[in-house]
């Protein structure tokens, strides 16, 4: 089985590299490394889990996000224009390629417009 090593980094700075398979999501493989990762429905439909892909194999976030990852089922929670930004849902995502992802529960709040602004 094909695996890919994942990198995710915290807004705090803490990093840490991790291995998937090519049929684990990454919320699946964070857990398995006993890494807590925010999640709600872990369907697709909340956006909670939400990372952002920061480089794909080596390359930067030019690399289209939909070729970094297969998805389970639909991404029900991104807007077209947050696939294309990068955002990713790690509940249901997996692995097409080693990657770097931006993770934590600021990743979800990038997401939502805030009306008072
Ligand atoms: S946990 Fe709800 S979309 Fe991933």
């Amino acid at each position: 089985m094909t695996s890919y090593d994942l990198t995710l980094e915290w807004p705090t700075g803490r990093t840490r590299t991790i291995e998937a398979d090519e049929d684990e999501t990454v919320l699946e493989a964070a857990e398995r490394a006993e890494l807590a990762l925010p999640f709600g429905c872990r369907t697709g439909a909340c956006g909670t889990c939400a990372g952002r892909l920061l480089e794909a194999d080596g390359s930067d976030s030019t690399v289209a996000v939909d070729d970094a990852f297969a998805y389970r089922r639909d991404p029900r929670a991104l807007k077209t224009r947050h696939r294309t930004a990068g955002y990713v849902l790690l509940c249901i995502a997996m692995p097409r390629t080693d990657c770097r992802l931006a993770v934590g529960s600021r990743v979800h709040a990038e997401l939502v417009e805030n009306p008072w602004k």
